[in-house]
């Protein structure tokens, strides 16, 4: 007998033994970051950032493949007895020595996962992870000039570019309610202070919320600079408009962590008939988020359209693309992206 087959029948009769359980769950049990398990990591620490943001300090398992400054990783996480699945920029740079990585998360209001993870994580839990993914990213051949235009929590993933790469000439625009609300305040401080950063913070509560066109005096070079902008939709739709006017958008790279809704209609009764399960839906809710209030079990991606990681059949009736107001009717075949799509009327989910 070869020794693969010795392995494989040693583990049959493992799978007898630990029945109903896998020998993997028992693994799991001691050793859930080990090479071959499904990826995990271990938070290890939370740090706060402001009132309603944290850092969370991730060990990952074996399998990570580690990450480029400015990507994202879909973290799932168990908030009251459910597997919820969010996708968070990776703030910590890319040589970090103990190997832990970082996610910096702000708590959004009714957001399931962000609260958890801002207000209730605890050290020791363990979450589930996918590998880094994401094309907003620094290029090769570094630019010689840098303006990073951001606000909120769109200023995370360019944390991570910032503490990853040094360039000679970087300028950043951040935009947050008051100055306790912008998150790595003292290190964007320390980088001014090391001449590594020229930084204008503007305060939208006393400000206003900035005018794109502002640009040209906070910034009169901005047009020369590779731009990576990260923030709420209003703001990256107006630089993109701006941007595109001045003809310069191939220097433009944007970060949307939500798609942006621009059609909302009438909603409806929503059937997820697999799980037996009907709710109501307003017209602007995805329905991935209809299903998972619901308790569902929704797979989802990157939650923007991007990835159909969500793709779900449609039995019956109708949904709105809530990017473009598109309708589509249910007929067989019909695959929906759930993470963009709201009731149009009643319909059916086969989830
Ligand atoms: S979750 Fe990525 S397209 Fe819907």
């Amino acid at each position: 007998m070869t020794s693969a087959a010795l392995r494989s029948g040693a583990w049959k009769l493992l799978e007898m033994i630990t029945t109903p359980l896998l020998p993997s769950d028992y693994l799991d049990l001691v050793s859930p970051l080990r090479a071959g398990a499904d990826l995990r990591g271990r938070i290890e620490a939370v740090h706060p950032e402001t009132g309603d943001a944290a850092t969370i300090v991730i060990r990952p398992g074996r399998g990570w493949r580690g990450h480029t400054a400015g990507q994202y990783v879909r973290i799932g996480v168990d908030v009251d007895g459910r597997r919820l699945w969010r996708a968070y920029s990776i703030t910590s740079p890319t040589n970090r020595q103990d190997g832990r990585v970082t996610i910096t998360v702000k708590a959004i209001p009714d957001g399931k996962v962000s609260n958890h993870l801002v207000h209730r994580a605890k050290p020791g839990t363990l979450v589930q992870l996918d590998q880094p993914t994401g094309d907003f990213v620094l290029p090769k051949a570094q630019p010689a000039k840098v303006l990073y235009l951001t606000a909120g929590s769109g200023i995370t993933p360019v944390m991570g570019m910032l503490r990853d790469v040094e360039f000679d000439d970087v300028v950043m625009v951040h935009c947050a309610p008051q100055p306790q609300d912008v998150i790595f305040r003292n290190e964007l401080h320390d980088l001014v202070a090391d001449e590594k950063l020229r930084l204008t913070e503007v305060h939208t509560d006393t400000d206003g919320v900035l005018d794109i066109a502002r640009l040209d005096e906070l910034v009169p070079d901005w047009a020369d600079r590779e731009t990576w902008a990260c923030g709420p939709a209003g703001l990256l739709d107006a630089a993109e408009e701006f941007w595109s006017e001045h003809g310069v958008e191939e220097r433009l790279h944007t970060e949307r962590f939500r798609p942006s809704i621009v059609v909302a209609g009438d909603g409806g009764e929503v059937t997820f008939s697999a799980t037996g399960k009907t709710v109501d839906a307003d017209g602007a809710t995805p329905l991935l988020d209809v299903g998972e209030e619901a308790g569902v079990l929704m797979p989802s991606g990157c939650r923007m359209g991007i990835c159909f990681g969500c793709v779900t059949p449609l039995r019956a009736g109708a949904v709105r693309d809530l990017r473009t107001g598109e309708i589509t009717e249910a007929e067989p075949g019909v695959l929906i992206q759930t993470c963009v799509s709201a009731a149009a009327g009643t319909c059916d989910i086969e989830r």
